[in-house]
């Protein structure tokens, strides 16, 4: 059985990508950091069937630890401080993790053992002002906040250990996607949410910032699939997850309400405090690369992701009362 270690396990992918190495007959096994609390419910179902073991992307040694403890095959970098407005707000933190936590990584795998494959989870964020569209693997990068400048770092330096040290190290640039298990303060859920929370009679309206956004909207269940097949080639390279299709939040929004027979335009307000101080006006990823390579394709469309994620809020929030957060960001 081999291991595979996942850092960031208890996040959107760290989640998805668990279950989908069980079911290939990995030993699976993740990295948390210490918390005061734990927060462990998106992994709460895989309770016994995966190993959670403690350490820190800022702390060289844990790392180091881990994978002498462990000895895994393949790791799978998912750890980040991943949400872009807080990265304005504390841009040194998210260039300690999201960045130099990268190079922690590599250096715990050269210090142990050179052979393990590695995936670093590389962003779409990074294109930012695109120079082109769609953006390929070769599109140059114009990251646009302080996590898209940390992103390009933690890119560089996985293809940099890559060709100096002969490392089998991949990085996957991921446009976004989305779950039911979305953090609350991302678009795409904070709408869904909103959307339940209006169905439900809790709530009559929705702030949101900048309704002309673009992006291309994937499923992360599809998405994590795409990041083992990238780790199971004879060659390690970088390639473009992405679904081809572009929407606007405003899309989002009429989707998401149009889903529960609601006109959004009666429930949304927008506010300047939600507009960021740079921003990605458009995303588009052309995945060829992939699909040629890796034989990897997009099940989940966009219509049926959103219509997915409203449904699992209004059945989330009737099956534990009307105590959930409400996202503020
Ligand atoms: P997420 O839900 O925000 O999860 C991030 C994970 O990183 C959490 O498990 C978090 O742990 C962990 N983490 C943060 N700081 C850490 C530290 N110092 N040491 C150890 N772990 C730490 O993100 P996601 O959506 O699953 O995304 C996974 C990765 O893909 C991230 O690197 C993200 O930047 C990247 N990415 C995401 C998308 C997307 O659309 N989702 C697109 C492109 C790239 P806690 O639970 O303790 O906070
Ligand atoms: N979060 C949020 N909240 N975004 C809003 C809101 C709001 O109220 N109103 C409009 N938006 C717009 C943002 O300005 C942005 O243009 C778009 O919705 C998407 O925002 P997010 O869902 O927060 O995602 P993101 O594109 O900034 O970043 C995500 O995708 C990246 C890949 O391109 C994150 O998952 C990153 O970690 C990831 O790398």
């Amino acid at each position: 059985m081999p291991t595979a270690l996942i850092t960031g396990i208890t996040g959107q992918d760290g989640s998805y990508l668990a279950e989908t190495l069980l079911g290939k007959g990995y030993r699976v096994v993740g990295v948390a950091r210490r918390s005061s609390t734990e927060k462990f419910e998106r992994v709460e179902h895989l309770q016994g069937a995966i190993e959670i073991i403690q350490a820190d992307l800022l702390d060289q040694m844990s790392l180091i630890n881990v994978m002498k403890r462990i000895q895994p095959k393949e790791v799978y970098n998912l750890a980040a401080q991943s949400f872009v407005p807080t990265s304005f707000e504390q841009p040194v933190l998210t260039a300690q993790v999201t960045a130099v936590g990268v190079t922690h990584m590599l250096e715990a795998i050269r210090a142990t053992d050179p052979t393990i494959r590695f995936y670093q989870a590389s962003s779409s964020e990074m294109f930012g002002k695109v120079r082109t569209s769609p953006q390929t693997e070769d599109t140059p990068f114009y990251p646009r906040s302080p996590y898209g400048v940390a992103k390009c770092y933690g890119h560089w330096i996985t293809v940099n250990y890559r060709e100096s040290y002969d490392l089998y190290a991949c990085s996957g640039i991921l446009f976004n996607h989305e779950s039911p298990r979305r953090g609350l303060e991302f678009v795409s859920r904070k709408v869904t949410d909103g959307v339940a929370r209006i169905t439900l009679g809790e709530a009559d309206h929705l702030r949101l910032g900048n309704l002309r956004a673009q992006r291309d909207w994937g499923f992360a269940g599809d998405y994590v699939e795409a990041m083992w097949r990238m780790l199971q080639q004879d060659e390690p390279d970088d390639y473009v997850i992405a679904t081809g299709v572009m929407h606007s939040v405003e899309d989002l929004v009429r989707i998401a309400f149009a889903h529960k027979g609601l006109d959004w335009k009666l429930h949304v307000k927008t506010d300047q405090s939600l507009v960021r101080p740079a921003e990605v006006d458009h995303l588009l990823g052309d995945a060829a690369k992939a699909h040629e390579k890796l034989g990897w394709r997009p099940k989940v469309n966009f219509e049926e992701m959103i219509e997915m994620m409203v449904d699992a809020d209004i059945e989330r929030l009737t099956r534990n009362g009307k105590t959930s957060v409400t996202p503020t960001t």
